[in-house]
């Protein structure tokens, strides 16, 4: 009898969101969706913008960021040498669609060739002409762009996860003192005195490294510099971070007055970096249902919180195929996004465009 009746709440459970899907005009598309509340964007690649993929941007997302390639060692991989067809091609897509593009990253610890940091001899520089070679290359790169981007991730991930640290020690760091951060803003503003220039991070909703974040753009600001908002990068999972502590982060970033942008949504369904979970591969019932949660509870989040959220980007297009599959464990595939591999939208989607419909 239990287990009858158990079927039978299932079974009406199914029907009912259904039901709500099919209320949700499907001809429309996530930018549809919360066309009054914030951007929708994705990373992308110029492969990605082809096919069935390409397709699926264009019904669902306003805004494109480049996923590689416009970091420092794919656009600017010698000292003398540009590569700008890949960021061309995605910057074509953006404006033949009438998509907003933002631009990540200008300076950066991981993915910048070493030439960066060396003379011809093999040397490492010095600061004055690191900061030379700091200037050029944001001059340069925001240059190209000016007016085709919008917005850019001008510092990536600058602050330590190590507790006891402020600054991650990086050559950037090493070699220039905290100096660098400020340079690059006031560097990215001459190239560009419109666009959005964003300090972007990761963690952004643990406590200790979020007063950090905070009291780096706190003097940031009180020192003039051109800093106008706060990337929270939200790779987030099935079981972290909390809504509240989302909620603490935009409270506490938009006290200094702070554009907030989500600019790399994506949800692992995994608790462990190390391969403990059982089942590692599957997209298991419980999995999904956690998942869906999540995203629920995080996009009414960014509703509640009062226009403080100007864009939501996900970190590449569907399950297919994400940066998750090898990261932090190689070879486990995940399911983090709202699309499944085939494309199509999974549950956690309709959850979210319930929201607003
Ligand atoms: C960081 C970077 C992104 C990307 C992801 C992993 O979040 O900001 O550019 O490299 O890691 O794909």
């Amino acid at each position: 009898m239990k287990r009858r009746l158990a079927l039978f709440f299932v079974l009406t459970l199914n029907g009912f969101q259904l039901c709500q899907a099919q209320q949700i005009d499907s001809s429309l598309g996530l930018k549809d969706h919360f066309k009054n509340r914030f951007l929708i964007g994705v990373s992308v690649t110029p492969n990605s913008l082809k096919g069935e993929s390409g397709a699926l941007i264009i019904r669902e997302f306003n805004t494109l960021t480049a996923e590689n390639a416009m970091k420092p060692s794919l656009i600017h991989p010698e000292k003398d040498r540009y590569f700008w067809t890949d960021t061309d091609t995605i910057v074509a897509f953006a404006k033949r669609n009438n998509m907003k593009m933002r631009g990540h990253t200008l300076c950066w610890h991981r993915q910048t060739a070493e030439w960066f940091f060396k003379d011809d001899a093999g040397t490492q520089v010095g600061k004055e002409e690191l900061l030379k070679r700091l200037k050029d290359h944001i001059t340069n790169v925001v240059g190209r762009y000016k007016g085709s981007i919008y917005a850019w991730d001008v510092v990536n991930e600058a602050i330590d996860d190590n507790e006891k640290n402020d600054f991650r020690s990086s050559l950037w760091y090493e070699i220039c003192g905290e100096e660098y951060i400020a340079k690059a803003f006031q560097y990215a503003h001459e190239a560009d005195p419109k666009a959005k220039l964003f300090y972007n991070d990761y963690n952004t909703e643990n406590p200790v490294k979020r007063e950090k974040i905070f009291l780096m753009i706190k003097k940031l600001k009180e020192q003039g510099v051109p800093i106008h908002g706060v990337g929270l990068q939200g790779h987030w999972s099935n079981k972290w971070p909390s809504s509240e502590e989302l909620t603490r982060t935009i409270e506490k970033f938009s006290l200094l007055g702070l554009d907030i942008q989500i600019t790399e949504m994506d949800i692992s369904v995994y608790g462990s970096k190390e391969n403990m979970d059982e089942n590692p591969g599957v997209f298991t019932a419980e999995r999904e249902k956690d998942q869906v949660e999540k995203y629920r509870s995080f996009f009414e989040v960014f509703l509640k919180s009062n226009n403080k959220i100007s864009s939501v980007t996900f970190w590449n297009v569907s399950d297919k195929h994400s940066w998750l599959d090898n990261f932090p464990v190689k070879n486990r595939k995940n399911f983090p996004l709202l699309f499944d591999a085939a494309f199509s939208r999974k549950k956690a989607y309709w959850e979210v465009a319930k929201l607003v419909n």
